[in-house]
């Protein structure tokens, strides 16, 4: 605390000016300080000149938040959300959308190049969709603070663990979006509207879910008005009084199962509100198809699609080829992806549990697919990257490697081992436009033989 308050203490406040040079992976303008510092500036834009305050002082940088722009990027726009630069969940409304997805290319290539000193042999166009209402998955944080209105729902606050209370989200689901009003005055009804932490929500293509997580009982009365809430809206909502197996449906009482639908292949895959489903369904339709293109799978191809979740690229792939086999580390994905399986009168594809992170992975405990031969493979793992799975590639054989990821820095590190340990060429590689407005990076690379 002492030392805090020295911090602050020697924090000189003066606003200063500074030209801006580049753009920095979280969204941050990029400059030199007179003193030659490294200064990251929020809201301001690569080419801008801009006046700013210090926030932070580092040893060797410093945060500071434009106060005024004086000269402004070609690119600046006005942002959409009126809580744009308090809410934590978009940082790039005050870029042009067009722009936003160069930014996120410029940054694939620099970590692929000082990561993993690889670059590809060719650029894919971005993958771009709708960049407002596309978000059909949140967590949103929920309070009840008497001195700011009552009940407050929305994202955190950008650099705090406050939540940014909101009436309208421009990114979510314009129908979700819509409920906001609805939800807050419902909670704040309730008689423990004090021990309602958060709410989640999943868009299905038949449903929208809600899961009200709440750290006390709710009695009779809370469970009327959540039911009413859920009834006039027409959504279904689930209650959580503990972890994650404690998710239980309070309306309707015995809920539709959810589904998103692949027409193109189809495919209906199922799903529980808990599982992990791709944020942007647009988006999420287009990378599907594209990843399965460029594996240039043909009938007699055996697939390996590893980290599959409920199934999103296994159950389609199978409609392209005779044999595929899918792994993941979740158990309760894996029974959604085998239920997924016979859904669709799926019999050329089998799922494994297995941890893929594991040093020591061997067959007994993940299945006899580890010693198979595979021709194609898919990997789209978290945001850790695949650093274990990628050391036994070569094992199985595949010609070609599409790799999906949600991290930069992991992908060009294991891009990194794919190239210059193993021997494969990275052919293609490009961003889709997964997340518009975040600072959020998706991208996919192919490796050939
Ligand atoms: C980015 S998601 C992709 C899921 C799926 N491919 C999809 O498109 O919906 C990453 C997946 O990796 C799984 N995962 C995370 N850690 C894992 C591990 N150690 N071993 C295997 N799978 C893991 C997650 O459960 C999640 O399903």
């Amino acid at each position: 605390m002492a030392r805090r308050r020295r911090n602050r203490k020697q924090l000189d406040l003066t606003p200063r000016e500074i030209k801006i040079e580049s753009m920095a992976h979280d969204g941050r303008g990029v400059g030199r300080g007179e003193d030659g510092k490294v200064v990251f500036v929020d809201f301001a834009l690569p080419g801008e000149h801009v006046r700013y305050v210090p926030v932070m002082n580092r040893k060797s940088y410093l945060f500071g938040t434009t106060i005024e722009v004086l000269e402004a990027s070609e690119h600046r726009i006005e942002p959409k959300c009126a809580v744009f630069g308090d809410c934590g969940g978009c940082v790039l409304q005050h870029l042009d959308e067009t722009v936003q997805i160069q930014y996120k290319q410029q940054a694939l290539l620099e970590n692929f190049k000082k990561i993993g000193d690889v670059q590809p042999q060719a650029l894919l166009e971005p993958m771009t969709g709708d960049h407002w209402g596309y978000r059909r998955r949140a967590r949103l944080g929920a309070k009840f603070v008497p001195k700011k209105g009552g009940m407050i729902v929305g994202f955190r606050e950008r650099n705090t663990s406050y939540i940014q209370p909101t009436d309208k989200c421009e990114v979510l689901y314009p129908e979700v979006s819509a409920l906001f009003p609805d939800l807050r005055t419902t909670l704040e009804q309730t008689s423990c509207n004090d021990k309602i932490p958060q709410v989640e929500i999943s868009v299905a293509d038949n449903a929208i879910v809600m899961i009200i997580r709440h750290l006390e009982a709710f009695v009779q009365n809370d469970l009327d008005l959540l039911t009413d809430f859920a009834k006039r809206n027409h959504v279904q909502v689930f209650l959580q009084p503990g972890n994650l197996k404690s998710v239980h449906p309070l309306y309707p009482v015995e809920p539709d199962a959810l589904y998103y639908d692949f027409p193109e292949f189809d495919i209906r895959v199922e799903f529980l509100p808990t599982d992990f489903i791709q944020v942007n369904s647009g988006i999420n339709q287009q990378l599907v198809a594209k990843a399965i293109d460029l594996l240039d799978v043909q009938i007699e191809d055996r697939v390996l699609d590893l980290f599959c979740g409920v199934g999103n690229f296994t159950l389609p792939l199978a409609r392209k080829s005779n044999h595929v086999i899918g792994v993941e580390g979740d158990q309760a994905l894996v029974n959604r992806a085998i239920h997924n399986k016979q859904l669709n009168k799926l019999g050329n594809v089998d799922f494994h549990f297995g941890d893929l992170f594991k040093e020591d992975m061997n067959s007994s405990s993940h299945g006899d697919w580890l010693e198979q031969k595979f021709d194609k493979i898919l990997l789209d793992p978290p945001r850790s990257g695949a650093a274990e799975m990628i050391k036994r590639i070569p094992e199985f054989g595949a010609s070609k490697v599409v790799y999906v990821s949600c991290g930069p820095a992991t992908l060009a590190r294991d891009a990194g081992v794919m190239v210059n340990q193993h021997g494969y060429r990275m052919t293609y590689a490009g961003v889709i436009d997964m997340f518009p407005h975040t600072a959020h990076v998706e991208s996919i690379a192919v490796f050939e033989k």
